[in-house]
C-alpha cells in the first residue's frame, strides 16, 4: 500500500492574502484536492495568519468534513482552543517562529515533555490523532513515544534541500523503522516534490506524507485537481 497522500493549501491562502482578496479559495482547492486522489487535507493555522485565517476553518470542514482535516499548529494554547471547536481529525504540532519562511525545523519535543504531554492529553481526550512533527532523530522520536503522540511527522526539509540526499534519506529511513517499532504512526513531509517523492513513498513504515507547495505550485499550471493526481502518481508507483 502507498502512503496516504496529505495535501497542504496553504500556500492557494497564501495567494489571497498576497492581496487581501477573497480569492482564490483554499476550501474549493481542498475539494480539486480530493478529486484528485488526496486522502486528506493539511493546513497551518499560523499565529501571524500570513496565509490560512479564521474564517477559512468553517468553510474547508464545510468543503471536506472535519474527518478529513490535518490541522498544523503551535502548541500554544490559543490554537488548542480553535482545533477543540474545530475537531479535525488529525492535529501535528509544530514548532513556529515569526520570522521564518517556513517550519524550518522539527519540534524539540525532548525538552518539552512535560509540557507536550498535557498538551497532547487534552487532544487525544477529544479523539484527535495526534503528531509531531520532528526531525528525523531518535531522541525526539523517543520523545514523541514519551508524550503520548500517535503519530510522528518526519520533518523531510533537510533531505529535500541537500546537494547529496542519500545520507539524509538514511536518517529518515532508521528514523521510521525506530517510529514503527515504538508503535507509531509514521509520516513525513516537507520540501517534497515530483523528483524526490518516490524514495521516501518508497519507505515501507511511512504511512502518510503530506505535500503542499510543490502541488500548489504545479496547480498553476495543470490545475489543482491534476497536480494532486500527478503526485498520486509518483507516490502509486514507488511501492
Ligand atoms: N508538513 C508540515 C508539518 C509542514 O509544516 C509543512 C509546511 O507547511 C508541510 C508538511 C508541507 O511542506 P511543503 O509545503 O514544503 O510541501
Amino acid at each position: 500500500m502507498p502512503p496516504q497522500l496529505g495535501v497542504n493549501i496553504d500556500h492557494v491562502a497564501t495567494v489571497r492574502q498576497a492581496r487581501r482578496a477573497a480569492y482564490p479559495d483554499p476550501a474549493e482547492a481542498a475539494g480539486a484536492a480530493l478529486r484528485g486522489g488526496a486522502d486528506f487535507i493539511t493546513f497551518h493555522l499560523r499565529e501571524d495568519r500570513r496565509h490560512i485565517i479564521d474564517s477559512d476553518l468553517p468553510r474547508l470542514a464545510e468543503a471536506v468534513s472535519a474527518a478529513k482535516l490535518n490541522m498544523e499548529i503551535a502548541a500554544v494554547a490559543e490554537m488548542r482552543d480553535i482545533a477543540l471547536q474545530l475537531r479535525p481529525a488529525r492535529i501535528c504540532l509544530v514548532p513556529e517562529r515569526r520570522e521564518e519562511i517556513t517550519t524550518e525545523g522539527g519540534l524539540n519535543a525532548a525538552d518539552n515533555i512535560p509540557q507536550l504531554r498535557e498538551f497532547c492529553a487534552v487532544l487525544s481526550q477529544n479523539g484527535v490523532e495526534v503528531s509531531l512533527f520532528t526531525d528525523p532523530d531518535s531522541r525526539q522520536i523517543r520523545a514523541a513515544r514519551e508524550i503520548g503522540a500517535q503519530a510522528v511527522e518526519l520533518h523531510t526539509g533537510a533531505f529535500a534541500n541537500a546537494e547529496k540526499p542519500d545520507s539524509e534519506l538514511e536518517k529518515i529511513r532508521v528514523a521510521a523503522r525506530l517510529g514503527a517499532e515504538l508503535g507509531l504512526k509514521v509520516n513525513a513531509g516537507h520540501g517534497l516534490r515530483a523528483d524526490n517523492t518516490a524514495v521516501v513513498a518508497a519507505i515501507a513504515e511511512i504511512a502518510e506524507l503530506n505535500i503542499g507547495h510543490a502541488i500548489v505550485a504545479r496547480a498553476l499550471f495543470a490545475g489543482m485537481e491534476a497536480a494532486t493526481r500527478e503526485m498520486r502518481q509518483v507516490m502509486d508507483s514507488a511501492r
